[in-house]
């Protein structure tokens, strides 16, 4: 039995996993997968503003720093989450159009939502002194009214289908939850327009039970085998590390520029504990903890789509 120490004490990863395991075991059944569904995933919490900072304004944020002014453009998100308050923080800021694609999507026009909604135009200027708010969003009839600028597509990306090409095609904490990376890579061949970007964060570290460990590697440990058994019925991270986001967004035709990565902290792992398929990866791809990557079509793609 392995006891670890951990950010609050010592855990033991054996009890974590057998309570890993259970709760993929019961997201296996029907009725309790339907009433897990109907509970916010992604949109918990209770203070106001640290709510709106982690659900709507942090992406914005990001957008703005890594993307540059959404004002005029046309934004798409992949896995938006629970509402669309990360959308309407977009529109709030002038986007022309936004576009959300999500295998389960929130209950968007749900009145918890719309409390969300509320609070962001009444709080905006505290989160967001420098940016004026897009007067034609601030009306109060988001989404209802707003149908004209949105797209709403509940499907998984794999299969999804927009009507409308956009100029930023973004997400931020989903490609470590996608379960096929190259289908993540691809669908930006489908969805921007030839001069537009893909702007994705991914998060690499340790969720749920495993963030807990003082150690951010405990969950690079197991095997697929039992790492599947923790997650196939649940949205776990898949694990697929850096180098191979890069892999697959090669094999999609896709320029790729890094524009932030940061590390685990090295001296807090033990790295011959590692799962010997992590072992045999290069390490620095191992260790990132966090990137944020900039897609662009590349140009022979380009070349080759318009003679067909
Ligand atoms: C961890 S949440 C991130 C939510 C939000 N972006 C945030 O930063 O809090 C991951 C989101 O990705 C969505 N997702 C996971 N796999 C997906 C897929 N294959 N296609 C579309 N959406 C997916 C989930 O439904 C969920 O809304």
């Amino acid at each position: 039995m392995s006891i670890e120490r951990t950010r609050t004490g010592n855990f033991n990863i054996a009890r974590d996993l057998v309570v890993e395991i259970g709760k993929n075991l019961l997201m296996g059944s029907s009725v309790f997968r339907r009433l897990r569904l109907r509970k916010p995933r992604t949109a918990v919490g209770s203070d106001v503003d640290d709510f709106l900072t982690n659900n709507a304004f942090t992406s914005l944020s990001l957008l703005l720093e890594y993307g540059g002014e959404p004002r005029g453009k046309s934004v798409c998100e992949i896995g938006a989450g629970d509402y669309l308050t990360s959308g309407l923080a977009i529109l709030g800021a002038g986007a022309a159009r936004y576009g959300v694609i999500d295998r389960f999507p929130g209950d968007y026009f749900g009145e918890t939502a719309k409390r969300w909604y509320r609070e962001i135009e009444s709080r905006w200027s505290r989160h967001c002194p420098d940016i004026e708010l897009n007067q034609a969003i601030a009306s109060g009839g988001f989404p209802e009214n707003c149908s004209e600028i949105l797209e709403l597509v509940g499907e998984p990306l794999e299969t999804a289908k927009v009507a409308n090409r956009y100029d930023i095609l973004c997400s931020f904490q989903v490609g470590e939850h996608v379960s096929d990376i190259d289908a993540f890579a691809e669908i930006h061949n489908r969805v921007l327009k030839d001069d537009g970007f893909g702007l994705h964060r991914v998060d690499f570290g340790p969720h749920g039970a495993w963030f807990e460990y003082a150690d951010p590697g405990v969950f690079l440990r197991f095997s697929d085998k039992v790492w599947n058994k923790t997650g196939s019925n649940r949205g776990v991270p898949n694990r697929k590390r850096h180098h191979e986001f890069l892999e697959a967004f090669e094999r999609a035709d896709l320029n790729v520029e890094i524009l932030f990565l940061d590390n685990f902290d090295r001296t807090a792992m033990d790295l011959t504990k590692l799962n010997r398929k992590f072992q045999e990866m290069p390490i620095d791809s191992v260790l990132t903890g966090t990137a944020i990557y900039r897609l662009t079509k590349k140009r022979s793609r380009l070349q080759a789509a318009t003679k067909n």
